[in-house]
């Protein structure tokens, strides 16, 4: 009884895990692909405008560390001129913002 109890805890657990790292990829469309494009690349209006640098390039992937990745998307980006480029990113925790990282690290792959 006791055992069935755990194996049921662990497959939701299983079952959590898997819908969440689903959500990265909706995740991305949903709210970085407006200004990064779905591929990374930045050919958007919102990317053109911002000259964003094009995620697929390992030199710019080389620019960042992961934890600066999430502090890009908690705290957003500020330009030279104190611009913010890139708006902190709304409504993600911070497991959600994580899995996000080896998302943005897989578009230079
Ligand atoms: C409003 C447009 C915009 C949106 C939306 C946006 N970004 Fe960005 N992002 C930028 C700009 C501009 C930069 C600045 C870097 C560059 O392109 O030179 C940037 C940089 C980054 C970087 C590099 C961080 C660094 O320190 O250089 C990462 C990682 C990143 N974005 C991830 C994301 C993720 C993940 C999302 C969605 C959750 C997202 N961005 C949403 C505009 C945006």
């Amino acid at each position: 009884m006791k055992n069935s109890a755990a194996l049921t805890a662990a497959l939701l657990l299983g079952t959590a895990l898997t819908a969440h790292a689903a959500d990265a990829k909706t995740n991305w469309d949903d709210l970085c692909a407006k200004c990064h494009g779905t591929d990374g690349k930045g050919q958007t209006k919102m990317g053109k405008k911002l000259k964003i640098a094009d995620l697929t390039y390992p030199a710019v992937q080389a620019k960042f560390t992961d934890a600066q990745a999430v502090v890009a998307m908690k705290e957003g980006i500020t330009d030279q001129s104190g611009k913010q480029v890139m708006k902190p990113v709304e409504g993600l925790s911070e497991e959600d913002m994580k899995a996000l990282v080896p998302l943005v690290r897989a578009l230079a792959k």
